[in-house]
């Protein structure tokens, strides 16, 4: 909290503070309780109060994780969250934490995130290609892919256009699929011929549990900042030309 109120006294005023920090370990978040709570929780909340006595605004990233995934068409707004991992409860804390600490926020929800940075679905996919003849990928599992470049042009143009109708939406590129589906569509991009399997979560099984289906509606997101998202497909051409 210290470190967060120095960096805004010391610095130029400033008006948007976006944050993308996260612990992010989905798996590990299932032993590591506390240390999820302290930065997807407590960490929000600190940036909204420190937001809150500078007047600057909250732009802050949230996931699909927050749902059960028991739903079978896209989750709004205002479906009740009901997170089935610590992850998802944690994000939920954070969420929650803000929108009780500072008007001035946009919680942007987002899922399946990928892009040609960092490390993610699509890289790893892409690195897993270069030693292995066939990758078995989850089949049961429905979302959509969204490409950072597009979610971070989505924040540009809520600060650039000084958006003032705070509050929670979901964002994410056009369409579903499953993961399979998406590794299956990463490598026809780049022409590698590496033959994937679809296998069940069952098959695949991991510490934490993952929703089923975590399709996010983004009919409001698109209404009130003006953006029509790419379908994933398209989006993902443009991640796999970046690289
Ligand atoms: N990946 C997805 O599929 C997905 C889907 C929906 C929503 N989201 C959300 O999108 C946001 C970005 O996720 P991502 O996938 O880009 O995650 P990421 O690659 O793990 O990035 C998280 C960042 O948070 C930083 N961080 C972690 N703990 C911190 C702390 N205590 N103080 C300061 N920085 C800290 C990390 O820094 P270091 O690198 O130094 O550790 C890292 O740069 C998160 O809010 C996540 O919940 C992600």
């Amino acid at each position: 909290m210290k470190d967060v109120e120095e960096f805004f006294t010391t610095n130029q005023k400033i008006d948007y503070c976006i944050n993308c920090a996260a612990y992010t370990a989905v798996d590990k978040a299932e032993t590591e309780v506390e240390k999820a709570f302290e930065i997807n929780a407590k960490g929000a909340k600190n940036l909204a109060l420190v937001c809150n006595a500078q007047d600057a605004i909250l732009i802050h990233i949230s996931t699909d994780f927050v749902f059960d995934g028991n739903k079978t068409e896209p989750y709004t707004e205002t479906d009740i969250p009901k997170p089935i991992s610590v992850y998802g409860a944690s994000k939920l804390q954070g969420e929650v934490e803000i929108q009780k600490t500072l008007k001035k926020h946009f919680i942007i929800r987002t899922s399946w995130l990928y892009s040609e940075h960092g490390a993610n679905f699509m890289k790893t996919m892409l690195r897993l290609a270069e030693i292995r003849d066939e990758i078995s990928v989850v089949s049961d599992q429905i979302g959509t892919p969204t490409y950072a470049g597009d979610l971070a042009d989505v924040i540009l143009k809520i600060i650039n256009s000084k958006n003032t109708n705070f509050g929670l939406y979901h964002y994410s590129n056009e369409g579903e699929t499953s993961w399979y589906g998406f590794a299956k569509a990463i490598f026809e991009s780049c022409k590698n011929s590496v033959r994937v399997t679809p296998i069940s979560s069952t098959q695949y099984t991991t510490a934490a549990t993952r929703p089923k289906y975590s399709v996010l509606d983004t009919a409001r997101a698109k209404k009130v900042f003006n953006s029509i998202p790419y379908k994933w497909e398209i989006s993902l051409k443009k991640a796999i030309e970046n690289r």
